[in-house]
């Protein structure tokens, strides 16, 4: 077996170069450095090294908006979740929680991002819960964003699990976690024990991000209930603070339960709000409609609608081997292929959009969309997968076979070969 990596002495000009990758439909060299990526073209010139991307296709890296790492790898401790429904979910956290130590969270979360930053996932947006009088995962957390950075960026969205007003001291925890450093403001109105109290803690998560200057990512209305709507709390307070892209609403599941009348109406209100949404396919189709008997709910928020409108999504994993979802590797493209068939992107645009969500629109959900791109002058952070374009990555879940971080290459991979009878199979026509 050929090693991509092949090394070359001559007339060295740049410190990296990706050879015959392709962009765009187009074949092209990528020229690295000092961590950054100095030119694109056709016979950029030499690298001290190379590497053959054979054809593959180059990428920006993947882009985690939305998963919690803190719970993440525990599925099964102490029991599995066997109905597998969010109520049995948050028992069964409730009894892994009394466990919960620092260097716990911090073994479990640095292992699952070496697995995403393995797969090309590179920016990693996580929620932690605040809802500790201790802070115990936050203060882990923390740590873990120090010891990752140069292979991850990592984001930490202080995230309220039992709530702002109806856990005791929920805003002043909140507000801690802020104090020792945690990027983005949280929230959780559905699950506030009244109405009422749902609006207000929205209220509060803006004027905490106000005053601390940070972004706010809300998980709102992830539930079936019609009645469940926070979200247009969401667009009013983006709309009266002016802080647009800087909010992102994450879940809206009930969104998908809405009469369209009000659907319609909320949908020009998102508009003018322009504020980001985080749709979790895995993880939504699993939990969602499980009151149902049939017809039976997807549970996701309108996915399709939304870009169609043109507001920015992207996706999440949400969970990975927690009591909640226990399957999963971190994989961004898998929730990318579920967001296909779930809302029902099967077009060829829609296919791409969907790979969309978990690159470029998830670099605008993070913020991070001036350091992020196949671009001159950006962070040479890029993959190349085992595929001809964006359709055929998602059509064959393809392998990431290199991962390059700063200009280095951090990772790579062999795609699976396949023979029968004797003969290769690529599933290519
Ligand atoms: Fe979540």
């Amino acid at each position: 077996m050929r090693s991509p990596v092949v090394k070359k002495e001559r007339s060295p000009i740049f410190d990296l170069v990706l050879r015959n990758a392709r962009l765009d439909g187009q074949a092209v060299d990528v020229a690295v450095q000092d961590g950054r990526i100095a030119a694109i073209g056709q016979s950029v010139g030499q690298g001290r090294q190379e590497i053959d991307a054979q054809g593959r296709m180059v990428s920006p890296p993947l882009i985690e908006s939305h998963v919690h790492l803190d719970t993440t790898l525990t599925a099964g401790e102490p029991k599995w979740n066997e109905s597998g429904t969010l109520f049995e979910g948050i028992a069964t956290w409730a009894l892994r929680k009394e466990s919960l130590t620092e260097d716990d969270v911090i073994r479990r979360a640095t292992e699952l991002l070496r697995w995403q930053a393995a797969q090309g996932v590179l920016y990693v947006r996580s929620h932690v819960d605040t809802t500790d009088p201790d802070l115990t995962a936050v203060k882990a957390m923390l740590k873990v964003k120090e010891n990752v950075k140069g292979l991850v960026d990592l984001q930490l969205v202080a995230f309220p699990q039992e709530g702002i007003l109806s856990y005791p001291r929920g805003a002043e925890l909140l507000e801690e976690a802020l104090r020792l450093g945690v990027d983005v403001v949280g929230g959780i109105p559905h699950y506030e024990l009244t109405r009422d109290m749902g609006a207000e803690s929205v209220k509060i998560a803006f004027t905490l991000a106000e005053k601390y200057d940070r972004p706010i990512d809300i998980h709102c209305d992830e539930t079936d209930d019609p009645q469940s709507r926070f979200l247009e709390v969401v667009a009013a307070e983006t709309i009266r603070s002016g802080m647009g892209r800087r909010v992102t609403a994450s879940h809206t599941t009930a969104f998908g339960s809405y009469d369209d009348a009000y659907a319609f109406k909320l949908m020009g209100f998102l508009q003018r709000a322009d504020l980001n949404f985080v749709a979790n396919p895995l993880v939504n189709i699993t939990l969602q409609g499980r009151m149902d008997t049939y017809p039976k709910r997807r549970g996701m928020t309108r996915v399709k609608e939304l870009w169609q409108n043109g507001l920015n999504v992207s996706l999440g994993y949400d969970d990975v081997m927690d009591p909640w979802y226990s399957l999963g590797t971190g994989n961004m493209l898998q929730p990318a292929h579920m967001a296909v068939h779930v809302a029902q992107m099967t077009g060829r645009k829609e296919v791409m959009a969907c790979y969309d969500m978990v690159t470029r629109n998830a670099a605008r959900t993070l913020g991070v969309q001036d350091r992020y791109g196949l671009a001159v002058g950006r962070p040479a952070d890029f993959i190349v997968l085992d595929a001809q374009d964006a359709w055929d990555v998602l059509r064959r879940l393809a392998t990431v076979t290199t991962v390059v971080k700063g200009g280095r290459p951090i990772a790579e991979a062999t795609p699976p070969e396949v023979r029968l009878l004797g003969e290769r199979v690529t599933f290519q026509r």
